[in-house]
């Protein structure tokens, strides 16, 4: 049994984390501000909760100086809100990860991070592999880059042990469905439940390598409990390039009346996205991923039933 840290273990993949962790034995220290996570997500019985913002490195360690290991999940998420607000999204993102890291640096713990493949931006070329040239389009993907070179700069400075992971889309239970910045599938399920048109960005040509969230922890428990440390970053993705349009398709299967409106694209959204896994089967040959179908219908099952609990949450206007 280990003592692990969680940042951001309110929110999606954070609290989805935690279950597991504490499934499997372990003794969990969350550390979340709320911002976008849900104090529901977190059962206080069985994991202490600190409510306090990864940008007050005081309170960080504190918190987290008995870990052995840091999973750190929290960041202001959304492109478009960073290209509403970049300082913000700097301050929480690029600090906020160097302030986990100097917990680490004090403590010897294992950080494991979760970077994401916005980091690519300009580079269109496809699958994306990790010795290929990075080109942010939006503080957010900048923010993102600059909390990896920080990574890697104390995994060589410091010794510190770290896991670099670049998650690409990461979708299932618990995602948040229903704010102005929700990721794609969660929200288009969400309207498509209750007869609302979705809107596509685009012709519906776009792709996306979408990874259930069990698969993201398969490999995170697995990067924990084999101390698996990555030399640069590793991409998290199996190398799907599935198409916005078939993802409608399949949720028609559910939703045959579902309506749909094309506009314009956003500024800073990624065309196209698919990752070329060879490093991430390498490291991690044992994790098999889990079939898109198949879970996405999971998520809308999850949806259907669970839904409430995670809509209405904090709003992410600013
Ligand atoms: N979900 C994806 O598809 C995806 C893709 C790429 C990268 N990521 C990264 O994975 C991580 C988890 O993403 P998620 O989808 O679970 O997002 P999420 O928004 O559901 O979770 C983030 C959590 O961090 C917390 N948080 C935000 N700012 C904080 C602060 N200053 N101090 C403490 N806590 C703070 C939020 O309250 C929330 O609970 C994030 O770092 C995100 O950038 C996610």
């Amino acid at each position: 049994m280990k003592k692990v840290g969680v940042t951001g273990g309110a929110g999606f993949i954070g609290s989805n984390l935690t279950q597991r962790l504490i499934s499997e034995g372990h003794e969990v220290v969350v550390y979340d501000d709320l911002s976008t996570g849900l104090i529901s997500n977190i059962d206080q019985s069985k994991c202490v909760f600190h409510n306090s913002s990864i940008t007050d490195p005081k309170a960080l360690h504190m918190a987290l100086k008995d870990c052995q290991t840091i999973f750190h999940l929290a960041a202001r998420g959304s492109v478009p809100r960073s290209i509403k607000n970049p300082v913000a999204t700097h301050s929480v993102n690029a600090t906020g990860t160097l302030n986990v890291l100097e917990v680490a640096r004090s403590t010897g713990a294992h950080v494991i991070f979760s970077s994401s493949s916005s980091v690519y931006g300009r580079n269109i070329q496809l699958p994306k592999d990790e010795s290929m040239w990075l080109g942010p389009m939006t503080p957010y993907a900048a923010s993102k880059l600059a909390a990896e070179g920080y990574v890697q700069a104390y995994a060589v400075a410091y010794d510190v042990p770290t896991t670099l992971l670049r998650f690409f889309n990461v979708f299932g239970p618990r995602q948040r469905p229903d704010h102005e910045y929700a990721a794609v599938l969660p929200k288009w399920i969400w309207l498509a439940m209750q007869g609302k048109p979705i809107n596509v960005y685009g012709d519906g040509t776009a792709s996306r390598d979408f990874t259930y969230v069990d698969t993201v922890l398969d490999i995170a428990m697995t990067a924990m409990n084999e101390k698996v440390l990555t030399e640069g970053a590793m991409n998290l993705a199996y190398g799907n390039r599935i198409f916005l349009s078939d993802t409608i398709e399949l949720l028609r299967k559910h939703f045959p009346d579902m309506q749909v409106n094309y506009v314009a694209e956003r500024l800073g959204d990624v065309k196209e996205s698919q990752n070329a896994p060879e490093l991430l089967k390498q490291l991690f040959p044992k994790v098999k991923p889990k079939n898109f179908e198949t879970t996405l219908t999971e998520t809308i099952d999850w949806l259907k039933e669970f839904g409430q609990s995670v809509a209405n949450g904090p709003a992410t206007s600013d």
